[in-house]
């Protein structure tokens, strides 16, 4: 259901030409398949007699001006039947314009009829791959109304040249990545009243059974007896039960050991701080974080990462009841460290200081990553299109910018100023949760703060996603949940591996 598009690499002998192609496609052989071909392409010289004008004039005709993402449809002949030319704009030909692009094509993908593209024939593979995958999610929906609207996946046929490997498996590694990507949309625009903790260790083990992962769930029980008092804590108001999932990839020969962190709340109401609704309405996604690590971890087999990975998601609901932690209150967390909770709407970070605990000490990663939605601040600071990035070692900090940029989800780095460590102190623990001062302060370093103090200054970076992961109402783009996250991580992992 997420992703409507079944796509193939098609190869084309050397000397293809869509014209010629479209000469053979009489009675039985015309599938009625949409033909998508650049604006920008080569691939439409031959086209004219099919068109009864010059492309170019057509081009100019329509207003096709070749801006990224921009469809322009154009009925033509073909042997007995009119069918329907889609001119898809590629702006420069950067990764980003070909991602958009695509997206725009899978957008329309019909599946009754299916699709023909040579919107990318003979461009490299980074090119196709961009392009790919743009395609496959462009086609991405979410819908639990009863009258579905999906008649099946579409088939798509992409266009590469014969004999060119890298063209194909760029195919291949787009449809492994976008599937990735629409698993952690997935799993964020799940409603709350169906995703609970238990609901989403359950998809994640489903997911780690699919791609051989080893999968550990963690039920109350066991945190109790472990120590985990943060994941315990957050969890103490709501009738579900909250739980730690830990994913593990272990290729042959690994030697890098990567920990990667993912923020579970299935629901943050706040707690006894309890958010107004406004704040509130859009919280079944404040566990976009633990479904990117859940859905890079889903990829890394069939990328063939070379790295061990781990993966930690700290998943409860934040609720509030008679069982509920008070602000005021005093919780220990894995490890043994206590925090004072001013303030039981900063969730995240008590349920993520466990886990970076547990990392640190038991696992023994080379590095570690988290991912979270952690504070409105680093929305306010970037905006919805960007994450927040902060990084205890330039060298990772750099890898991630560059797979962030490589990948097409920008992050933004953002210091981690000591001077502010004192908005935690506590006079009864050894942290604060959120400053005693209510002062309006710098709301997204104060939180990364709080993490680094579990992190046994290990290599570790932490992405607050809190805007991105997550598309404003009126943009154009995807709807709801966007999988923010999921393709940083398998960028710089792929890097890793490559390394
Ligand atoms: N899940 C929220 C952060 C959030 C806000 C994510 C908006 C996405 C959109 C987090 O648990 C939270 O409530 N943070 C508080 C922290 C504050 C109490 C210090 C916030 O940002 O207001
Ligand atoms: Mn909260
Ligand atoms: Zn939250």
């Amino acid at each position: 259901m997420p992703i409507d598009i079944r796509l193939t690499a098609i190869p084309a002998p050397a000397g293809f030409s869509l014209g010629a192609h479209l000469a053979t496609m009489t009675g039985e052989a015309d599938d009625g398949a949409d033909i998508a071909v650049a604006v920008q392409g080569a691939e439409t010289a031959g086209l004219d007699p099919y068109l009864g004008s010059p492309v170019a004039d057509v081009l100019a005709a329509c207003d096709a001006t070749g801006k990224p993402g921009e469809v322009t449809p154009v009925a033509m002949r073909a042997g007995d039947k009119p069918r329907r030319l889609l001119f898809v704009g590629l702006g420069d030909e950067s990764a980003a314009d070909l991602r958009k692009a695509g997206a725009a094509l899978g957008s329309r993908a019909a599946p009754e009829r299916g699709m023909l593209a040579a919107a990318v024939l003979g461009q490299p593979a980074g090119a196709v791959r961009a392009f790919a995958e743009g395609l496959l999610l462009g086609s991405y929906h979410f819908s639990l109304a009863s009258k579905a609207p999906s008649n099946g996946p579409s088939e798509v046929r992409l266009l590469v040249p014969e004999g060119d490997e890298r063209a194909a498996e760029a195919v291949t590694t787009a449809r492994t990545v976008a599937e990735a990507v629409g698993l952690a949309r997935d799993l964020a625009n799940m409603p709350s009243g169906r995703k609970t903790p238990a609901w989403l260790a359950g998809e994640a083990a489903r997911a780690a059974g699919a791609s051989g992962l080893t999968v550990r769930v963690r039920e109350p029980a066991e945190l109790a007896a472990e120590g985990f008092g943060g994941i315990l804590a957050v969890g103490a108001g709501s009738a579900q039960p909250p739980c730690l999932i830990e994913l593990g990839y272990r290729p042959a020969g690994a030697r890098t050991h990567v920990v990667l962190v993912g923020k579970g709340i299935t629901f943050d109401s706040g707690g006894l701080s309890l958010k107004p609704n406004e704040g509130m309405k859009a919280m079944k996604t404040d566990m976009a974080g633990g479904a990117a690590v859940i859905a890079a971890m889903s990829a890394l087999a069939g990328l063939g990462a070379a790295v061990r990975v781990t993966g930690l998601v700290a998943t409860a609901e934040n609720m509030p009841s008679g069982s509920a932690t008070r602000p005021g209150d005093v919780i220990t967390h894995f490890g043994g460290r206590t925090t004072e909770v001013l303030n039981t709407d900063a969730e995240g970070r008590l349920v993520l200081a466990d886990a970076l605990a547990y990392a640190d000490t038991v696992l023994e990663p080379d590095v570690m990553v988290d991912v979270a939605t952690l504070t409105g601040a680093a929305r306010v600071a970037l905006g919805g299109t960007m994450g927040a990035l902060y990084a205890s070692d330039d060298g990772l900090a750099g890898a991630l910018l560059a797979a962030a940029a490589e990948a097409g989800e920008p992050l933004w780095r953002m210091p981690l100023v000591d001077d502010y460590s004192d908005a935690l102190d506590s006079p009864v623990a050894e942290l604060a949760n959120v400053p005693h001062s209510s002062r309006p302060r710098a709301g997204s370093i104060e939180a990364a703060l709080f993490l680094r103090e579990f992190t046994g200054g290990r290599p570790w970076a932490h992405l607050d996603i809190a805007g991105a992961a997550r598309s404003a109402p009126d943009s154009g783009d995807v709807k709801g949940a966007t999988g923010f996250g999921t393709r940083v991580l398998l960028a710089w992992i792929g890097g890793l591996s490559s390394a």
